[in-house]
C-alpha cells in the first residue's frame, strides 16, 4: 500500500552511502488479511532465525540469558496461526512449548525453578490458554493445553500471600530473589487474566472467583487506582503496600484490561466489568499512544524515547496490541476505539521493519525509518502488532469448551511439594535469570529509599 515516502528514500540513500542494504517498507494494508498474513511472515521468519541461532545447547524453547520470552513467543505464534493460517511454525511451536512444560508438566522444570519469578511462569501459562482458544491442535499422549494453564493456575493461588498486604502475589517466588519483597502488576495482572481466561474457556467457576479476588486485591493497593485507572509497577511488603514504582509499562495495563475483557464477556455482560474495561482502555489511550506519533501508534513510553528498553520491556507492546485486540473482540462496543489505534500501529510497523536485507524491524514503531534495534524482541513485538490488526478482522471469538472439547481441563499431578518449599530449591548464580525488570525493581526501590535487600541479594 505504502510506496517510499521522501524520508524513506532520504534513509535508504544515507543507508547505502553507509555501505548497508536497506530495503523498503514491508506492505501492510490493514483491511487485507493477505496482506497482513504476509508482513506476519516477513516478521516472523527472521525472527525464527534468532530463535534457533539463540537456543541454549539447542534445548527447545530455552533461550540464552532468559526463560519466559520463548514462551511468549509461542503465545504470539499461535494466535498469528489461528488468524493467518499460515502453518509453517506450528510443529516447533507446539513441540518446544510442550518440552518446556518440564518433567513435571508445570512450567516449572528443575533446571529453572530455582530462579523462575511467577510472572515468568505466567507467561508459559498465557501461551497455553491462547491454543486452546484457538483451537491449536492437542498433542497426542501428552496433556492438554488447557492442563498445563491449570497447572500454573493452581501452583499460583498457593503462592496467594496473606502475611503481607493483606494478599497479592509477590513478584519473585523465593526469598533470595531481589523482589520476593514486593508485589508487582505483570504478577498479579497475569494470574487475573489467567484465571479470567480460564474462567471463560472452562466455564469453571472457580477460576472467576479468583479473578475477581485478584482484581480486588490488586484495585485496593496501589497497583490499580482506580480513581484515575492509573496502574502502578509494583509496591513494596516492607511498606504495607503503601508506595509504588510508578514507571508505566503497556503490558500492565493490558494483562488488567484483557482480564477485565474476559470477565465482562463470560459474564454475559456485567456492567462493573464494562467499567474497569473503560477506564483502562482510555488510560492505555493516553498514556501509550502520544501525540508524538500522531496519536494512533502504541509506544513503550518509559523507555522507548531514548532507546533504553531493556530485551524484556522491547516485548511488551505486542503482548499489549494482542490484548488490545481481544478487548475489542469480546467488548464490541471498544471496537470503534481499539481499532484506529491498532492499524496506526499496524501501518507504523511495516515502516519500522526496514531494517538490513531481510526487513528487520527496529522498536519504535512510530519512527518512520529503522531504529536500528534488531533481535528476537523487536521481530516478536511487531508480530504482536500485525497479528492484532489479523484478530481484529478475522473477528473470532476465542474458543470455550463448547467448541474446543479436546481441550478439556484435567489434574496434572505435579510434585507440588518440591514448588512450594524453598528449602528444597538451592540459591545459584544469577547470571541467568529472567530478572529482568531490574530496571523497574531499582526505581521502585529508590523511590522508598529501601535498597538493602536489592544490594543483599544481587
Ligand atoms: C534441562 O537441562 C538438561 C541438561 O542440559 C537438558 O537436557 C533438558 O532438556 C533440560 N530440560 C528443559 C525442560 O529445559
Ligand atoms: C475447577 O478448577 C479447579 C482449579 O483448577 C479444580 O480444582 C476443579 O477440580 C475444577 N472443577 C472441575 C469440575 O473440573
Ligand atoms: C462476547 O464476545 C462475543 C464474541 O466476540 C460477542 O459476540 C458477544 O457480544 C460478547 N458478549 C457481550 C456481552 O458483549
Ligand atoms: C542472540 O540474540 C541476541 C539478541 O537478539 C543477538 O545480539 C545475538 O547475536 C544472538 N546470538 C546469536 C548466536 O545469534
Ligand atoms: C508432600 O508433602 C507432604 C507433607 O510433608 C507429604 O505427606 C507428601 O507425601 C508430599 N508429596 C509429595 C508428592 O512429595
Amino acid at each position: 500500500m505504502r510506496g517510499l515516502s521522501w524520508q524513506q528514500l532520504g534513509g535508504a540513500v544515507l543507508l547505502l552511502l553507509q555501505g548497508q542494504v536497506a530495503l523498503s517498507a514491508l506492505s501492510v494494508q490493514v483491511n487485507s488479511k493477505d496482506s497482513l498474513a504476509n508482513a506476519g511472515k516477513e516478521i516472523a521468519d527472521p525472527m525464527m532465525d534468532f530463535y534457533a541461532q539463540n537456543q541454549t545447547e539447542g534445548i527447545p524453547g530455552k533461550l540464552t540469558d532468559t526463560w519466559y520470552i520463548a514462551g511468549a513467543m509461542f503465545m504470539t505464534l499461535i494466535q498469528y496461526w489461528a488468524t493467518s493460517g499460515v502453518e509453517q511454525y506450528n510443529k516447533v511451536v507446539s513441540h518446544d512449548l510442550m518440552f518446556q512444560s518440564g518433567e513435571n508438566y508445570d512450567y516449572f522444570s528443575s533446571n529453572y525453578s530455582q530462579w523462575l519469578g511467577n510472572d515468568d511462569q505466567m507467561f508459559w501459562g498465557l501461551a497455553s490458554i491462547t491454543a486452546s482458544e484457538t483451537g491449536f491442535p492437542e498433542v497426542s499422549g501428552k496433556p492438554t493445553w488447557t492442563s498445563l494453564a491449570r497447572t500454573v493456575f493452581n501452583m499460583q493461588i498457593e503462592r496467594w500471600d496473606e502475611t503481607a498486604c493483606n494478599g497479592g502475589l509477590r513478584w519473585q517466588i523465593w526469598p533470595y530473589q531481589a523482589g520476593y519483597t514486593m508485589k508487582n502488576s505483570i504478577s498479579n495482572g497475569g494470574l487475573f487474566e489467567l484465571s479470567a481466561r480460564l474462567a471463560r474457556f472452562t466455564k469453571n467457576e472457580t477460576y472467576a472467583e479468583w479473578a475477581e479476588k485478584i482484581w480486588d486485591w490488586s484495585a485496593s493497593s496501589p497497583l490499580i487506582l482506580t480513581d484515575k485507572w492509573y496502574v502502578a509497577d509494583s509496591t513494596s511488603n516492607e511498606n504495607n503496600c503503601k508506595d509504588s514504582g510508578n514507571n508505566q509499562w503497556t503490558y500492565n495495563y493490558g494483562t488488567f484490561l484483557s482480564g477485565a475483557a474476559f470477565m465482562y464477556n463470560y459474564t454475559n455482560g456485567d456492567e462493573k466489568w464494562l467499567k474497569r474495561v473503560n477506564g483502562l482502555l482510555e488510560s492505555t489511550f493516553a498514556t501509550f499512544f502520544p501525540s508524538t506519533y500522531g496519536g494512533n501508534v502504541l509506544s513503550e513510553v518509559a523507555c522507548e524515547p531514548i532507546m533504553s528498553c531493556d530485551r524484556n520491556q522491547l516485548g511488551f507492546k505486542g503482548y499489549t496490541a494482542m490484548w488490545l485486540a481481544h478487548t475489542a473482540i469480546l467488548v464490541p462496543s471498544t471496537a470503534e476505539r481499539i481499532t484506529p489505534k491498532l492499524q496506526g500501529s499496524a501501518e507504523a510497523i511495516a515502516k519500522q521493519c526496514s531494517g538490513e536485507s531481510e526487513n528487520l524491524c527496529g522498536e519504535t514503531w512510530g519512527k518512520d525509518t529503522w531504529d536500528g534495534m534488531k533481535g528476537l524482541e523487536v521481530q516478536m513485538a511487531a508480530l504482536g502488532g500485525i497479528t492484532s490488526n489479523l484478530m481484529l478482522l478475522e473477528s473470532k471469538s476465542p474458543q470455550t469448551i463448547d467448541t474446543n472439547p479436546d481441550a478439556a481441563e484435567h489434574h496434572i499431578d505435579n510434585n507440588e511439594n518440591s514448588s512450594k518449599d524453598p528449602t528444597k530449591a538451592k540459591p545459584i548464580e544469577t547470571a541467568d535469570r529472567a530478572g529482568a525488570w531490574i530496571l523497574t525493581v531499582m526505581i521502585a526501590a529508590g523511590a522508598i529509599g529501601a535498597v538493602g535487600w536489592l544490594i543483599k541479594t544481587q
